[in-house]
């Protein structure tokens, strides 16, 4: 052990700063969205390797999850019964945890960090899925995804809003319509306890991701019901019209 480890210990019992370097420096946070079986898992290896061949670091990973006790509490999210509150404090708990360990880490370093899914999903799938009040999410968001502790309680004066939270910088949405989903995932994989919902559920998380989508510019949607190779133009396009990859082919 070394000298440094007591005071390490000391920061790590607090609400320490995340390691993020400033908003001004030029970080990516991409996430992928969209309910069950909307293809967003098909298309990570290769984003991956898009911005591999642009020469930048990356580190893909998942919510719920991306460190052993995220994974931990992702299983038990997926597979126990709970209330709607204690699944949100479970989901944030992870948050903070993967955030602390990966995400600003990865992003305080340079890597372009690419997340399949993040707190949209949450209001999405717990908010509007489940009818949990997004008042509370809100507030689990700010205490999971503030910048500083300074920001726990709300923006300092003069700092935006969007800045005093870790946002991605980039959330691809994929757009499918729940029947389609639900065909794609028949017969694929043992479902999960949010896969085995009806329809009318996926049509309610649907309508929660497209009510986010109004509200931010960071979303894309992408026509997730086409071919593959027409989502993947799509996501390139993206990529390429918010300069975010070299133009050239
Ligand atoms: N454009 C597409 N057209 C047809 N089938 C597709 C397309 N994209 C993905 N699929 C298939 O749909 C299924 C679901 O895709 P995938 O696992 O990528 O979805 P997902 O959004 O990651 O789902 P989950 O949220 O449950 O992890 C897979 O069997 C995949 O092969
Ligand atoms: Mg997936």
């Amino acid at each position: 052990m070394t000298a440094a480890a007591p005071a390490q210990q000391a920061q790590e019992q607090t609400m320490a700063p995340l390691p993020l370097p400033s908003p001004a420096r030029s970080t990516l946070f991409l996430t992928l969205e969209g309910i069950d079986g909307a293809g967003k898992s098909s298309h990570i290896e290769a984003l991956e390797a898009l911005f591999r061949a642009q020469g930048r670091a990356v580190v893909r990973t998942r919510e719920p999850g991306g460190t052993p006790l995220a994974e931990t509490l992702r299983h038990l999210v997926l597979e126990q019964t709970m209330d709607a509150l204690t699944e949100s404090l479970l989901i944030f708990a992870a948050r903070r945890e993967h955030i602390q360990q990966v995400i600003a880490p990865a992003l305080a370093r340079g890597a372009v960090v690419i997340c399949d899914r993040f707190t949209d999903a949450t209001f999405a799938y717990q908010g509007a899925g489940r009818g949990f009040d997004t008042a509370v999410l809100r507030q689990l968001e700010r205490w999971v995804q503030a910048r500083s502790e300074a920001d726990v309680n709300g923006p300092r004066a003069g700092e935006a809003e969007e800045s005093a939270l870790l946002q991605p910088d980039l959330t691809l949405w994929f757009d499918l319509a729940p029947e389609a989903a639900a065909a794609r995932l028949a017969g694929t994989r043992v479902p999960d306890r949010f896969e085995a919902q009806p329809v009318e559920f996926f049509r309610r998380v649907s309508a929660g991701y497209a009510a986010r989508a109004a509200q931010t510019r960071r979303f894309a949607r992408i026509d997730a019901g086409q071919p593959r190779d027409v989502v993947w133009a799509q996501i390139e396009a993206t990529l390429r019209a918010r300069g975010l990859i070299d133009c050239a082919e």
